[in-house]
């Protein structure tokens, strides 16, 4: 059913995307990943948004993992096919997108998280990948992106004990770029969303294209690709736009295009 678990509110030029789940602490069923998805998607298409703001509902989690009751007597057949392709386009997203996370960041709810571009962390936020405490283990890209992003070791504990690290443990390990006081963190992602956005559109776009490539390829195939991307740049309007305006001495005006 379209609009039941994802509300989406555009302030041009960004948008704000919240989880609608609080009573079950946002748990990501396949139905909510796939509304997500779609919402993502939808803005991802619109010119008029150039930054997106993800968070949870309520004050106690951005999402606290992917819905234990619903996957509890999946088959692997089940699990293999289900719920992937949702996160699979939730990956796809061009637009810059910035997590806001407010309480637990747990499972899936990390993963979401580790999906978006920056994260933004009240102090009162939680992350861990706790699926070891019910038998499992990550499934959403929770080992991949941990371990290249808060390195192996840190990754082994975090997945082998399913202890929940603090924002601040997270903010010293690389993962979370802002911790700011209880109850700020979607206002401080929307002003920095608001910075996202004032850029070049095409040329963020391609930042993130090619940062994310960064995590995939060897640096001599990322450095081609980041070449290739740059000068593509130059045949965009906001490129004549934003040399210009250095050179006038005046703020450019992107266009996106
Ligand atoms: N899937 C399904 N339901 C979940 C959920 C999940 N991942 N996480 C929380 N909920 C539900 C609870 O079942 C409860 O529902 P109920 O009120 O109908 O009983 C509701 O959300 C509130 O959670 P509760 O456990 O009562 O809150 P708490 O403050 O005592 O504990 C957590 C908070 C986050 C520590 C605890 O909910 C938890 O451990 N959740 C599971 C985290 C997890 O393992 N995630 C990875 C899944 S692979």
């Amino acid at each position: 059913m379209p609009g039941q678990y994802i509300i989406v509110e555009r302030e041009e030029p960004i948008a704000v995307v919240t989880i609608n789940r609080p009573d079950k602490l946002n748990a990501l069923n396949w139905a909510l990943v796939g509304e997500l998805a779609g919402e993502l998607e939808t803005l991802d298409r619109d010119e008029a948004i150039r930054c997106i703001v993800l968070t949870g509902a309520g004050n106690k989690a951005f999402a606290a993992g992917a819905d234990i009751a619903e996957m509890s007597d999946k088959t692997a057949v089940q699990m293999a096919t289900g719920p992937f392709e949702g996160w699979d386009r939730i990956r796809r997203v061009k637009t810059p997108v910035i997590a806001a996370v407010g309480g637990y960041a747990l499972g899936g709810g990390n993963e979401l998280a580790m999906h978006a571009d920056v994260i933004v962390a009240s102090e009162k936020a939680r992350f861990g990948q706790p699926e070891i405490l019910i038998g499992v283990m990550p499934g959403a890209g929770g080992t991949q992106r941990l371990a290249r992003t808060i390195g192996k070791y840190r990754a082994m504990e975090i997945c082998l004990t399913g202890r929940q690290a603090t924002a601040q443990e997270m903010h010293d390990w690389g993962l979370v770029n802002r911790v700011v006081p209880d109850g700020q963190h979607v206002e401080e992602a929307k002003k920095l969303a608001q910075e996202v956005a004032k850029q070049a559109p095409i040329a963020s776009r391609f930042i993130k294209e090619a940062i994310l490539k960064a995590f995939e390829v060897p640096l001599e195939d990322g450095l081609l690709y980041e070449k290739r991307l740059f000068a593509l740049l130059f045949s965009s309007e906001d490129q004549k736009e934003g040399m210009r305006a250095f050179l006038a001495k005046e703020p450019p005006k992107f266009q996106g295009r």
